[in-house]
């Protein structure tokens, strides 16, 4: 990571830590940092996801389960009770693009250990 994408970074967390920012906008945000890093498109926020991970986050803690949906099997993420991140999309999206040491660039395809990694840098033309 060259100066500029430290800075970045600090800007993101120094702001983050006082507050500032929306969950909402910390989760596009950092998605479309890595995303521009892998110079894939940028993301934009989806009611529609927003709305069926609503669903689905409801239904896990009513039946205490943490497993991923069949209708759409997106990135979970969890912290422990004592560990509460200061901002959960951050630190989250930070953690998924973590596993990127598991993909194989000269062999691009799934691979089991950085599968979070590709959901955040998917690029999908529709
Ligand atoms: C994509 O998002 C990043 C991070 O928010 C931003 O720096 C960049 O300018 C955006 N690129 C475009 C083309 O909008």
């Amino acid at each position: 990571m060259n100066i500029a994408g430290l800075t970045t970074v600090l800007i993101a967390i120094l702001t983050t830590c006082k507050g500032e920012l929306s969950f909402k906008y910390l989760c596009i945000y950092w998605h479309n940092y890595f995303r521009t890093l892998h110079q894939v498109p940028n993301v934009t926020w989806s009611n529609r996801l927003q709305q069926e991970a609503e669903v689905w986050v409801k239904y896990l803690a009513e039946k205490n389960k943490f497993e991923h949906s069949k209708k759409n099997p997106g990135n979970l993420y969890l912290s422990h009770p004592n560990d509460y991140p200061k901002e959960y999309c951050s630190d989250a999206v930070q953690w998924f693009h973590w596993e990127e040491r598991y993909y194989n660039y000269d062999k691009p395809g799934y691979v089991n250990k950085a599968e979070h990694f590709t959901q955040v840098c998917y690029w999908m033309v529709i």
